[in-house]
């Protein structure tokens, strides 16, 4: 939710820190800070909103230093001003903080009942009270640290700077992801490892209950049971190259245009091409052809993509599946057989619901697999077998990239589940292995489109309600549209499967009302038509995205009809959601919204 970072240098660090909360602002952008070590004293700047403005700051007021943190925050106790901005520093030491700590009430209140004084509205304060005291009553940094660990309820990556320690920072994690860095003579701290890609990428990452005093000449770790541990060091192929707009406005429109190319590279990854076969790793821990029920668990875009993927598992391999939003499924207590497959799907792989919802269906026994984007996760690490989708770093806080590689996985794996049953015979997995090899030449010619979608999305910009229409797998895909519409624009969107419309939201429909149909001519493309009609009748707008034989048959007066290319129903999921993508971009353009920033929202939410 929030990003930090923390090096231990050979030269001054601020400018090398602002660096790197430059790659961790997808995380969070509520406000931003940073405290270095300057002869021995704790200095700070941290300024509310954006980076730019912790840059401007530092531009007129530098800090010097040679050892320092930093943060980047996404607020979620105490509003976003300078005040609750991190680093949090009390007269020994500075914290930077990712995640929650739930008993911070009980803890301030104890505190402040020993006479420290809390300035800020912030859970991290009580953290820095806490390790202060200890340091008070006579314990060293490393002792004060892992003396209070323990007392920390609730999930989070800490940093530590203490003054009068030139070489030493402290780092700890419980349910929020860290790395440390390993360079010549120097030493970092980070969320992830884009963020320290230009430093180093040699990385170990600390494991739940870790903590580590990290020096110069290395770091040392030690285990929620206080012994030394080491943690393997890993050659990461994160780029801070990657993570460039190139000629781009913003991200978001850079990686709407990099689909053809990652789904590519993720399909033949999972496909092979030449024998137009499916091609899964032969040693996982479960077998395809025994499976006979998948729950899936993800949030947001993530869980849409599981949506979609139920109709496939459903249709191509007749294995029921069972899916859930990650906040629901973990307080459900929903029985599972043991030795059955869950399935979750991440971006980041950090997203805390998911993540919990994993661990139970651990303790329930059954096998984990994880579709995931980031390989270093949490979720990959805590997961028996790796389905990665393979997007690269995705920047933009709304999910796109991200979403057409995960269709492109369980579409694959839809597939080889069906053959490995026998449900599909050979010659069916050729043809759909042969549609989907067809998914990049289709996001190519959906792209083309993009000077008209600018058009309809010029009209979007001035309505206040949206409602968003599809069927069948093009039904997640009308959810799918409608949250990137309010995310990106603000403007207030609804999806629906369009045959539940009669049941309640054509109530909605007036002549103000713009409804987006997401239709591909499929064998119920008609009933689709049928809904349509009933929006007309009552002088609804309507918005028909469908291919060249849906234009034809549907002989409807619409407002706009965007057509597509015809292709085969397995893709029309994949291809479909570029237009929806575009039409959120641009009309959050036309709206002068922040598109790869969008306001109260961070890109990995690793938080409950
Ligand atoms: O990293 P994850 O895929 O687990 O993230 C899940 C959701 O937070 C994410 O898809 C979110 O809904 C996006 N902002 C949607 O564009």
């Amino acid at each position: 939710m929030c990003g930090i970072v923390g090096i231990i240098g050979k030269q001054p660090v601020a400018p090398l820190l602002v660096d790197a909360l430059k790659r961790l602002e997808y995380r969070g952008y509520d406000s931003a800070g940073i405290a270095t070590l300057d002869a021995g004293l704790i200095k700070r700047r941290r300024a509310e909103g954006k980076l730019i403005n912790l840059e401007n700051l530092l531009g007129n007021d530098p800090l010097s230093g040679n050892t320092g943190i930093g943060h980047t925050r996404w607020a979620t106790h105490g509003v976003p001003n300078e005040t609750n901005a991190h680093p949090h520093q009390t007269e020994k030491l500075a914290i930077v903080h990712n995640g929650i700590i739930e008993n911070f009430r009980e803890l301030r209140d104890e505190l402040i009942a020993d006479g420290y004084n809390f300035v800020t509205e912030t859970d991290t304060e009580a953290v820095a009270h806490l390790i202060t005291r200890s340091m008070d009553n006579g314990l060293d940094p490393r002792s004060a640290v892992s003396q209070n660990l323990e007392r920390l309820e609730g999930a989070f990556a800490i940093g530590i700077l203490f003054k009068g320690e030139e070489n030493l920072i402290i780092a700890a994690r419980r349910g929020a992801p860290l790395a440390i860095g390993y360079g010549e003579g120097e030493m970092y701290l980070g969320s992830d490892a884009i963020a320290l890609s230009p430093f180093t990428n040699v990385l170990s990452y600390l494991e739940d209950g870790d903590w580590a005093a990290i020096t110069s000449g290395g770091v040392e770790i030690h285990d929620v049971s206080g012994g030394r541990v080491q943690r393997e060091k890993q050659v990461t192929v994160a780029s801070s190259v990657m993570v460039d707009k190139g000629n781009y406005r913003h991200f978001m429109l850079k990686e709407i245009y990099e689909q053809p190319e990652v789904i590519s590279h993720t399909l033949s990854h999972y496909l092979d091409f030449a024998t137009s076969s499916t091609r899964f790793p032969k040693e996982l821990p479960f077998d395809f052809a025994n499976l006979d029920r998948i729950a899936i668990s993800a949030c947001g875009t993530a869980y849409l993509a599981g949506l979609v993927s139920k109709y496939w598992f459903e249709r191509y391999a007749r294995v029921p599946v069972d899916i859930d939003i990650a906040s629901e499924f973990r307080y459900r207590e929903m029985p599972l057989a043991k030795g059955g497959l869950s399935l979750f799907i991440s971006q980041s792989g950090e997203t805390a619901d998911t993540l919990a919802a994993l661990r139970y269906c651990r303790a329930q026994g059954q096998h984990i697999g994880s579709v995931v984007n980031v390989r270093e996760s949490t979720m990959a690490r805590e997961s028996d077998a790796i389905f990665q989708t393979l997007a690269g770093p995705e920047i933009g806080v709304a999910s796109t990239k991200a979403l057409t590689c995960q269709l492109s996985v369980l579409a694959s794996m839809a597939v080889a589940v069906g053959r490995a049953k026998g449900v599909l015979s050979g010659q069916q997995e050729e043809k759909l292995v042969h549609n989907l090899s067809e998914a990049p030449k289709f996001a190519n010619q959906a792209l083309k489109l993009e000077q008209e979608i600018q058009k309809i999305a010029g009209d979007l910009a001035k309505v206040k309600h949206v409602l968003y229409l599809g069927r069948d797998t093009n039904y997640p895909l009308a959810l799918e549209g409608a949250l990137k519409l309010k995310e990106l624009s603000y403007i207030h969107a609804e999806g629906y499967a369009a045959g539940e419309l009669k049941h309640g939201p054509i109530a909605l429909i007036d002549e103000d009302m713009p409804v987006i149909v997401i239709a591909p001519h499929d064998k119920i493309f008609d009933k689709t038509v049928s809904n349509m009609q009933e929006v007309a009748a009552r002088g609804g707008r309507i918005i028909l995205i469908t291919d060249r034989t849906g234009a034809a048959k549907a002989s409807m007066d619409t407002e706009h009809t965007l057509i597509m290319p015809d292709m085969p129903d397995i893709l029309t999921p994949l291809i479909y959601s570029i237009p929806a993508q575009l039409l959120a971009y641009h009309t959050a353009v036309f709206m002068g919204t922040d598109v790869d920033q969008p306001r109260n929202l961070a890109k990995s939410v690793t938080v409950e």
